[in-house]
């Protein structure tokens, strides 16, 4: 029996399951692809027969309403659908991705993304998201690093907890409540140099002390489902891994809904070379835990030739079937009417101002040179907007934006023009046609915008197509011509000291290395959203002071890769007294006489921005933080409270994140951790007090052997604005 206690559905779910025939079983285990906005006959077929429990990637309300009229009063029990489609940061209003929604450092503001987005994708007829991506994603080459929450277990377990909150609300039966999917269980982060779908090694300590955190929370807030990776996890895909999906989530953290396989990677277990044929990944997938399948189809073609022959048991088909239910219970869809479909009408106007919101705090200020910005409109007569990506509706959206309506999109240069003075005049060249873009030919008349404009905004960057599933790169360097392009036009203005803004546009953390010191600002904009354009607008003209802060390192070149702040310190540490540059050493050097340590010859060793880091418009000072106690026991609480200081007239808002480092373990600890942030409302000319409560239990770490444990000992603890603050307080745990 599946583990019902609290399953309030159980009885009817039961009474359910005692009346389906076998097929019937194996129909609510299978999940179709959509037929492209139609009712095709095979499909209505299909459900007729009871042989499909869910429809993925059918968005059309009509065809989504008569599929579930068939689902309904056509089949013998008329079992609803699961009507499944990706919407991983909005639906037909866009988001910042989630890689800029994680620079936001703000739960609320997720959840908000999440709920407006279930409230546009449930009014279409969809009731399940494969959202949210919490892979841990520390390597900038992988493509869906945009898709993720960065490199951090506790930031993603708390934006990851905070998504299934705004698409589940607290009652799924709700009208626009919509189930979501913690995804992708587990490690997909972790693929060998950065290529999508490449194998994973991931040992226990990295897995339980990593990976498995934001997983763990998602399932004690009480997600929906799971989806299994891709991976190769450690020997075994992801999809027939008994000991991820049955040993860890449905025993050890009692998981009680449902685990649906990834696109196709059922049978990809065939190809990964773990199954002879469709048959026997069918039975792995069956036996590891899997419980419903993703298009591949082997469930429902095998599964019963299986239980025939003893391979798979008909427990293991039942309590598949009781999770599937359950959630079909739990989201109400055997009492909910038909969906209202895609005529209720929205309120867009609600849903862009909520994607402005998002994107004005996720976007990240990198540098600002002699306070360049923010820009005066009254003092600027004329701005030069250099760069395709200033006025693409559809690239600013980013990767995973199926239903995006690009109508709504405003561009940085619809943008700029809405905020800036009726009076300025606003000069705007493309200069290329892509981030891929080669040629130079724009770069005359970009000069010639840049010599008539008092101020020029140059937008970079990578277009949307460049990050997201499959599109990973070896480089990570501004594509095309880009480099050149900004050094050409730094260069040629730098005679008559005229400002030059960067904003940069990607899915991924690029390396601005080569630009970084050619230009007077750069503002991070990830992909935006829908609002990113009239967004930045409003931070470049200081409506807002900028409050992003990264939840990625940003590497200073690839061959750094990886490199993340939570690194462990090693035997010889590398710091800036002992680090040895290339230039450094002489001709016939002693072998052992320079750079014996943890780095690069040839590239500083920290990252170019480090993770937890963001400027302001305002100046921010952080007073040392006051402990409650330098002593605190297994059961206590520790209490840290600091003055926060904005000494200027800007209003502002901050992220003040609390790092701590353990100093000596039965494993070894990263040399600081983030164990607690808050965004904080910084008032012109104010002090804040700012309070955090560490537990116990939120020292504790998985040991070498896999057991998570609170270990006596001393522990330094700082609190600042980014991963670098100063470990300045000393406790003990005793
Ligand atoms: C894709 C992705 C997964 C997505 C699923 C359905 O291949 O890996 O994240 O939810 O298939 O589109």
């Amino acid at each position: 029996m599946v583990n019902d206690t609290g399953n309030i559905h159980s009885d009817r779910v039961q009474a359910l399951i005692a009346q389906m025939t076998l097929d019937e079983k194996l129909g609510q285990m299978n999940q179709l692809n959509g037929a492209g906005g139609a009712v095709s006959e095979p499909l209505a077929d299909a459900i007729r027969c009871g042989r499909v429990g869910s429809i993925i990637n059918e968005v059309n309300a009509s065809t989504l309403k008569e599929l579930q009229r068939i689902a309904r009063e056509e089949s013998r029990l008329g079992i609803p659908l699961l009507i499944g489609r990706d919407v991983i940061h909005g639906f037909e209003t866009v988001f910042p991705i989630p890689l800029a929604l994680a620079a936001s450092w703000c739960p609320d503001v997720v959840e908000k993304t999440a709920r407006v987005s279930a409230i546009e994708a449930s009014g279409n007829g969809i009731n399940w998201t494969f959202s949210p991506m919490i892979d841990i994603a520390r390597d900038p080459r992988w493509g869906r690093v945009a898709e993720s929450f960065g490199e951090d277990p506790l930031l993603s377990a708390a934006l990851g907890a905070a998504m299934v909150k705004g698409y589940q609300t607290d009652d799924l039966s709700g009208d626009t409540a919509i189930l979501a999917c913690a995804k992708h269980f587990v490690g997909y982060g972790a693929s060998e140099s950065g290529r999508d779908y490449n194998t994973t090694n991931i040992s226990e300590h990295d897995l339980r002390n990593i990976h498995l955190p934001p997983f763990k929370a998602c399932s004690e807030i009480g997600v929906g489902t799971f989806m299994t990776s891709f991976s190769d996890v450690n020997g075994m895909p992801a999809s027939g891994n008994q000991y991820l999906l049955d040993d860890i989530l449905k025993q050890e953290w009692q998981f009680s809904g449902f685990v649906v396989s990834d696109w196709g990677s059922v049978q990809q277990l065939t190809v990964h070379g773990v199954a002879a044929d469709d048959e026997h990944a069918a039975a792995l997938a069956l036996n590891a835990g899997v419980d419903m399948e993703m298009v591949s189809e082997t469930f429902i073609q095998h599964a019963s030739t299986l239980l025939q022959k003893g391979v798979i048991s008909q427990d293991t088909i039942d309590q598949a079937v009781a999770r599937i239910l359950t959630c079909k219970f739990r989201l109400g869809l055997f009492e909910g009417a038909f969906i209202s479909g895609s005529d209720s009408v929205l309120p867009i106007e609600e849903h862009f101002e909520a994607a402005k919101q998002a994107a004005l705090k996720s976007c990240v200020l990198l540098t600002n040179h002699q306070k360049t910005l923010p820009l005066d409109k009254y003092s600027i007569d004329s701005i030069g907007v250099l760069g395709w990506l200033a006025h693409d509706d559809y690239e600013q959206l980013g990767t995973w934006i199926f239903d995006g309506d690009t109508h709504r999109s405003t561009t940085i240069l619809q943008g700029i023009q809405n905020v800036a003075s009726d009076e300025a005049i606003i000069h705007y060249q493309p200069v290329f046609s892509s981030s891929r873009d080669m040629s130079v030919h724009g770069f005359c008349d970009a000069k010639r915008v840049a010599d008539e404009s008092d101020v020029v905004i140059v937008c970079v960057g990578e277009e949307s197509i460049l990050s997201g599933e499959a599109h990973c790169r070896s480089d990570i360097g501004l594509p095309g011509a880009q480099v050149t392009f900004i050094e050409t036009i730094s260069e040629h203005l730098s005679a008559n000291n005229k400002p030059i803004i960067l904003v940069c546009m990607a899915g991924r953390p690029l390396d601005l290395s080569p630009v970084v010191d050619k230009v007077d600002a750069i503002l991070y904009a990830w992909h935006p959203g829908s609002a990113g354009g009239q967004a930045i607008a409003e931070l470049l003209f200081g409506l807002h002071s900028p409050s992003g802060k990264l939840p990625i390192s940003f590497p200073r070149t690839v061959g750094q890769i990886p490199i993340y702040y939570a690194q462990k310190p090693t035997g010889r540490p590398v710091t800036s007294e002992n680090y040895a540059a290339m230039a450094d050493f002489p001709m016939r050097a002693e072998q052992t006489s320079l750079g014996m340590a943890a780095s690069h010859m040839d590239t500083y060793f920290t990252p170019l921005f480090p993770f937890g880091y963001g400027l302001s418009y305002a100046n921010i000072q952080y007073a040392k933080p006051e402990l409650s106690s330098q002593q605190m026991h297994s059961d206590e609480t520790l209490l840290i409270t600091l003055k926060v200081t904005n000494t200027t007239s800007i209003d502002a808002e901050d992220i003040v994140q609390l790092y701590i480092r353990d100093e000596v373990a039965s494993a070894t600890r990263p040399v600081r951790e983030l164990k607690a942030f808050k965004r904080v409302v910084l008032p012109p000319q104010s002090e804040t007090t700012v309070e955090f409560e560490l537990t116990a239990e939120a020292l504790a770490f998985y040991d070498a052997n896999g057991i998570k444990s609170i270990e006596p000992g001393y522990f330094t603890l700082g609190v600042g604005g980014d991963s670098t603050c100063e470990l300045t307080e000393r406790f003990e745990m005793v």
